[in-house]
């Protein structure tokens, strides 16, 4: 699947910061350590290495096939690295057993491509989905919380409906709310926007950055949409207007940060000036 030669691995940050990672005190909530992972053929990934720290919002650019739904499902090993290691708040999950990783995983909320509602269950049981698994929680807590939640999203309206009734950008609010129902402290969002138009992806992007400015939850989202990341970068939410805003001219949010994936291989991490400003090829042709 790779174009031969290979190009260079990018020399990520991540990689010399691989060794430092048990000693540091503001530790990592995500480090990618020298990843490799295969299905049957040739690597998909190869050799990734980057970090979420805390109240980062790291956006994954690449187009289709290229490996970011894969390297998302890495991060909570929904997919297993088969070289290199995955540290998710700290803790080591490249071959810890199933059992340790459902606390993890529990801490983390995840966006999956195409939103994945469950079709048979109402919102309320979507976006309740995770609390519903743990018995001790009473139902009318459940409600309340599923109703923050859903408002949170500006849909509180939605409560009983099922998604078969919603529109595609509602259905991707409800995916956020679930995703947010347990105040995560790690946010995975797969093209949240994917098959959107404009308008309602700008919508999504709003919640997006409300998320991480209300709440600062560090995050890694997934778009090939440049339009996307660039309005994550230039926006923030304004909490007396209700809505996201520009940052003044020339002022980027400083906590989002980009990375890119060529064909299975990481070739930049850095800033939206560096980003801008990279001479790199493929880089380029992206931006382009
Ligand atoms: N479970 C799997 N088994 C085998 N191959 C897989 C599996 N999951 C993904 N792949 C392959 O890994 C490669 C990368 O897939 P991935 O879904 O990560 O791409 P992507 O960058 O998310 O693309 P898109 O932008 O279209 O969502 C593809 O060639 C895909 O066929
Ligand atoms: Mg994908």
């Amino acid at each position: 699947m790779m174009s031969d030669p290979l190009p260079p691995a990018f020399p990520a940050p991540g990689a010399e910061q691989c060794a430092q990672l048990e000693t540091e005190a503001a530790k990592p909530v995500v480090a990618v350590c020298h990843v490799t992972v295969s299905f049957d053929g040739p690597p998909v990934l190869e050799d990734i290495s980057f970090t979420v720290a805390p109240g980062e919002t790291r956006i994954l650019l690449g187009p289709a096939g290229v490996g970011k739904s894969v390297l998302l499902k890495a991060i909570n090993r929904l997919v297993r690295a088969e070289r290199g290691k995955v540290l998710l708040f700290g803790e080591d999950i490249t071959s810890m057993p199933e059992e340790g990783l459902f606390p993890l995983r529990a801490r983390t909320g995840m966006v999956f491509q195409e939103g994945a509602l469950f079709d048979s269950l109402t919102v309320r049981d979507n976006v309740g989905y995770q609390l519903l698994q743990d018995a001790g929680i009473p139902e009318e807590e459940i409600d309340r919380r599923v109703r923050e939640a859903l408002s949170f999203v500006g849909l509180a309206e939605t409560f009983s409906m099922f998604p078969s009734s919603l529109s595609g950008g509602m259905r991707r609010r409800v995916a956020i709310a679930r995703a947010l129902i347990a105040q995560p402290e790690l946010l995975l969002y797969d093209s949240p926007t994917g098959g959107l138009d404009p308008v309602t992806s700008t919508t999504i992007i709003e919640l997006i950055v409300k998320e991480r400015d209300v709440h600062a939850t560090p995050s890694l989202l997934v778009t090939h949409r440049l339009q996307d990341a660039f309005t994550l970068c230039t926006h923030r939410f304004d909490l007396d207007q209700g809505a996201m805003v520009p940052l003044p001219k020339g002022q980027v949010a400083p906590k989002t940060t980009f990375l890119m994936l060529e064909e299975g291989r990481l070739i930049f991490d850095g800033s939206i000036h560096e980003l801008l400003r990279s001479k790199n090829a493929f880089v380029r042709e992206f931006l382009e």
